[in-house]
């Protein structure tokens, strides 16, 4: 999926044995001082201006990193994407108004051959076959799920994360396409693909696991490659990732795949059967987590069970918006009227996804987002934060960025899962000098 994330700023190389020195004069210390180098980079969602359209899958906040590329480096700023493969930059310099990587200026700049294997077969879990061009160089043509496409070659360059280099990353250096919002694309050079694929940056780092913990309250948050194994954080629960064995049609093989296993709205778990939540013959109804993408999607039978049990629940304290041509891009149609002059929102039921050994719970705030401008009498449109996959034609569902805020979450490729943790992400980021 194409994530909005957008990580503020540069990285650094720390070993966990600096940082503990470095932290003896704060009260926040990290723990565990006895680890291998880890590479922590700050975080930070940046708002973004929604296009006037209803696309699906706009959303107003992005998730970036930024790092430099090239030699000499030039600072690029990345969307964080667990749920793409290549990482890409935007590399036509005639576009105006928008951050580019110049290939031309960068002595280090080495595009890849057709011929070559990295072209023949790493690239096979895009989804568009990478071809040759006019002058035999690897061509890609990436295409989101949000409809947006870039189109550019394949290239190596040395990525820079503050002293410490990555000679000979693969990445698309793209001529035309880029995303579906003219904003993003504006305040970002490109993506940072996160997926399981052999191409993607945490693949290709050889980094054995990643995690991030976006903040809730300040817009920053922290991304980490190496081990998260800090005696302030544990303990992590873990949900194994889902492999299959035979690809199928509609199964993103190298996708962060969980099992979901159940829904609670409160306690109250939803009576669904649990083959709903299981990928089919197709491979349709796997469960992808994304930090790609803003917000959470159901199929259908999942979100209208969801969807009734909130209402039911929330009756006392919550006005429906009984609007049938209101639907939030395009997959919202459950959203409430809240007077302007309120001061908050009333009490909410958490709704939880329990996934197999893991469990992720959504409350307050959270539930609802406020649609800008849409304002009815005197009130103003609140909108449930799980959508319709049906409504998008999207056969999974996926897990978007908005519901693992101060969560701490672990990707770990080696032992395949992925691990959660509550925890307050502003002062997670601090524990590794990480300051807004
Ligand atoms: C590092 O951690 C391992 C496992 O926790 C422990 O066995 C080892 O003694 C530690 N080494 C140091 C220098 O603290
Ligand atoms: C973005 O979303 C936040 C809520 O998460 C909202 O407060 C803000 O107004 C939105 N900004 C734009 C430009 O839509
Ligand atoms: C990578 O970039 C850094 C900084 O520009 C430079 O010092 C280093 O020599 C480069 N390494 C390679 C292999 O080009
Ligand atoms: C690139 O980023 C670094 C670190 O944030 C900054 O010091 C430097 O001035 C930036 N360079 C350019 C050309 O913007
Ligand atoms: C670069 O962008 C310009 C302006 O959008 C476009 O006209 C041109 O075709 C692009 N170049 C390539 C090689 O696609
Ligand atoms: C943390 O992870 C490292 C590397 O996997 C391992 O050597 C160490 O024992 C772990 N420490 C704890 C406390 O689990
Ligand atoms: C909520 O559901 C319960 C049990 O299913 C039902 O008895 C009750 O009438 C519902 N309440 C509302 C407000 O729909
Ligand atoms: C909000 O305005 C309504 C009238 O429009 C009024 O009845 C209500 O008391 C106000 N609430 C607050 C919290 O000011
Ligand atoms: C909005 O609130 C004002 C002042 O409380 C009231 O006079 C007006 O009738 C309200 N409008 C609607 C559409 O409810």
């Amino acid at each position: 999926m194409n994530i909005h994330s957008l990580f503020c700023v540069s990285a650094f190389f720390v070993t966990l044995q600096m940082r503990f020195f470095f932290s003896l004069a704060g009260p926040l210390l990290v723990s565990k001082s006895n680890a291998t180098n880890v590479l922590v980079l700050p975080l930070k969602t940046q708002e973004i201006q929604s296009p006037p359209s209803k696309l699906p899958f706009t959303h107003n906040v992005t998730l970036t990193v930024s790092l430099a590329v090239g030699t000499p480096p030039q600072n690029v700023t990345m969307v964080l994407d667990t749920g793409s493969e290549l990482s890409w930059l935007q590399c036509n310099t005639t576009q105006r108004d928008r951050p580019v990587f110049d290939p031309t200026r960068s002595l280090s700049y080495t595009p890849i051959a057709c011929s070559s294997p990295t072209c023949t077969t790493q690239t096979q879990d895009f989804s568009i076959p990478a071809s040759c061009d006019s002058k035999n160089l690897c061509h890609a043509i990436l295409s989101y799920a949000d409809a947006s496409s870039s189109e550019g070659n394949l290239a190596m360059d040395n990525f820079t994360f503050s002293g410490s280099h990555f000679p000979g990353t693969i990445f698309g250096c793209m001529d035309s396409g880029f995303s579906s919002n003219s904003d993003e694309d504006s305040k970002t050079t490109g993506l940072m693909g996160m997926n399981r694929g052999s191409l993607s940056f945490v693949s290709q780092m050889g980094f054995k696991k990643f995690s991030y913990c976006i903040s809730g309250s300040d817009f920053s948050g922290i991304l980490l490659f190496g081990d998260s194994n800090f005696t302030w954080l544990l303990p992590l629960n873990y949900t194994p990732l889902i492999q299959i064995s035979t690809p199928l049609p509609y199964f993103d093989r190298v996708a962060y795949t969980v099992q979901l296993e159940g829904i609670k709205v409160s306690q109250k778990l939803l009576q669904l059967p649990k083959s709903i939540f299981e990928p089919d013959h197709t491979g349709a109804g796997q469960t992808m987590v994304d930090s790609g993408t803003q917000f959470t999607f159901l199929l259908g039978p999942a979100y209208t069970a969801l969807r009734n049990e909130f209402i039911n629940q929330t009756a006392s304290v919550l006005r429906v918006l009984e609007d049938p041509n209101f639907v939030f891009q395009g997959a919202f149609d459950l959203c409430f009227l809240i007077p302007i002059n309120s001061s908050g929102l009333p009490e909410l039921p958490p709704v939880s996804l329990v996934f197999r050994g893991a469990e992720i719970t959504v409350s307050g705030e959270r539930l609802l987002y406020r649609v800008p401008d849409e304002i009815r009498g005197n009130d103003s449109v609140h909108c449930f934060t799980f959508g319709n996959s049906d409504l998008l034609a999207i056969e999974a569902y996926i897990i978007g960025h908005h519901h693992q805020q101060n969560i701490w979450m672990e990707f770990d490729l080696e032992k395949s899962r992925i691990g959660v943790a509550k925890v307050r992400c502003d002062l997670a980021g601090q524990r590794f000098g990480i300051y807004h």
